[in-house]
């Protein structure tokens, strides 16, 4: 697999490191999209850009979208909207027009084709794909990404731009972005730590046996550049 490794000992050099390449993305930019993510990694990244960058990025060029959501009201804690709110959004100063929310409340399958045909439609489209500059993205313990678990790999091959997904185990459902969007992107970044990661990183970076049943094996750039960014406990084996 061609991906760049960037390997911290700690998770919060990962999100330091990664805020400094990210305030130097925004700020070199007219426009600059991003499609956000849930999880663990990107709480701390959030928090380091709102503690270290909220001036230092000029966020007015920033436009924000989210890879993924789960179906919830944005005042739930579930909500990865919620999460981005409190750690980032509500400590910096962003037009509102710069932000595409995922509206979880939703009906899902409406709020997918809605996110496709408004948010994702204000992108540049090339070859029938939205094309963002950057899709930052975790991976779960069982290998899944955005929301494109094992059991739906289909999500990966679809040509909606979005999908629903259901959660295999809680059963809750999900909108994400499907997998043709995410790899037209010009750069995809998983953030990833942990040592509960360290086995399917192993399996997938080094393409062993069985590497193809996970979806976050599956992302991989059509014309865009591939990063993962690792604290030591998820990448050293
Ligand atoms: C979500 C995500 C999901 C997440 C991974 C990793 O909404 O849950 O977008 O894909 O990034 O599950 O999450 P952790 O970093 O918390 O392990």
């Amino acid at each position: 697999m061609k991906a760049i490794k960037h390997i911290f000992p700690a998770k919060e050099e990962v999100a330091a490191t990664f805020a400094a390449f990210l305030k130097e993305q925004i700020n070199a930019s007219e426009r600059y999209s991003i499609a956000l993510s849930g999880g663990s990694t990107p709480k701390i990244l959030f928090e380091h850009l709102a503690r270290h960058y909220a001036e230092d990025i000029d966020w007015s060029k920033a436009l924000l979208f989210w890879g993924d959501e789960r179906c919830v009201p944005p005042t739930d804690d579930d909500s990865n909207f919620k999460m981005t709110k409190t750690y980032l959004l509500d400590h910096i100063t962003i037009p509102q027009e710069n932000i595409f929310r995922i509206l979880g409340e939703n009906n899902p399958e409406s709020e997918a084709q809605r996110y496709a045909s408004e948010a994702l439609r204000t992108l540049p489209i090339e070859n029938n794909l939205p094309v963002f500059d950057l899709i930052i993205l975790g991976m779960g313990g069982d290998g899944h990404t955005a929301s494109i678990f094992p059991h739906q790999m289909e999500l990966l091959e679809v040509d909606n731009w979005c999908g629903v997904a259901t959660h295999p185990d809680s059963g809750q459902q999900r909108i994400t972005l499907t997998g043709k969007v995410i790899n037209a992107a010009k750069q995809i970044a998983f953030l990833v730590t942990g040592e509960s990661k360290k086995e399917k990183v192993d399996i997938i970076l080094h393409q062993k046996d069985g590497y193809k049943s996970y979806p976050a094996a599956h992302i991989q750039p059509t014309n865009g550049t591939l990063h993962w960014w690792m604290d030591e406990a998820a990448a050293i084996v």
